[in-house]
């Protein structure tokens, strides 16, 4: 089995399971024209958020790592009106490409990018009501931060989801790990350890190669 055959998967149900949408379609045509990196979430991946939103009946999302608000797109459609959902940002001109997106998809009332080290805007949320689902996708060394922060911000049934866990199956290799590894194997000892969370890990390939997210209800 080859990145091949999972990225000919993945183009299959997308063609299937996730019809053209100009707006989600735009969103990656603008990150593509302003040089941002190709790593957002794909398309049957933004659904399976979305869906996984829907199911938890979030009416606060918080994100953390917008980049061009592809994920945020597809998170802030899992929400009821009135709903709001936070997105932090560290570099201004992914959350400028990531507004611009937002507004096009018409979502900009219920969208907040902020821009700034996420770890500096998380305190400032503790004022707020408990977000009902957490997406951790920023810089991976940070994720640890993260994940203590929204065990803080999320309100008890409440969801966390962490992109990008298994990174090519670098977690099982202590020897070989770079910051991004050792970010997530201190992550996932520290979810094995936690009080008041279930979590598990669900591996996947794709488009976007061999990776992971982690599920967590609070
Ligand atoms: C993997 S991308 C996010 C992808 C996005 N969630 C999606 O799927 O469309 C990670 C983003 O986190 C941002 N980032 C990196 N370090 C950060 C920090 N310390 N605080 C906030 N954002 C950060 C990067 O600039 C980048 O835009």
């Amino acid at each position: 089995m080859t990145s091949e055959t999972w990225t000919a998967v993945d183009e299959y149900l997308t063609r299937l399971l996730v019809p053209a949408d100009p707006a989600l379609d735009e969103a990656q045509q603008a990150a593509a024209e302003a040089d941002l990196p190709p790593i957002s979430v794909s398309p049957p991946q933004g659904k399976f958020l979305h869906l996984l939103a829907r199911i938890a009946g979030a009416r606060r999302i918080l994100e953390i790592g917008t980049l061009a608000g592809y994920s945020t797109i597809w998170l802030a459609r899992a929400l009821p009106r009135g709903g709001r959902l936070i997105s932090l940002e560290f570099d201004p001109k992914h959350a400028g490409v990531a507004r611009a997106n937002i507004a096009r998809a018409g979502l900009s009332e219920m969208v907040d990018v902020r821009v700034g080290r996420a770890i500096d805007s998380l305190p400032a949320l503790e004022r707020d009501e408990p977000f009902d689902f957490v997406f951790i996708d920023a810089d991976k060394p940070s994720t640890p931060d993260y994940f203590r922060w929204a065990m803080k911000l999320t309100r008890k049934g409440g969801v966390i989801v962490v992109d990008n866990v298994v990174r090519k199956g670098g977690i099982v290799d202590a020897s070989g790990a770079d910051g991004d590894i050792e970010g997530m194997r201190k992550f996932l000892a520290q979810l094995a350890q936690q009080s008041g969370a279930s979590g598990s890990v669900l591996q996947t390939v794709g488009a976007k190669g061999y990776d992971g997210f982690a599920l967590i209800v609070v």
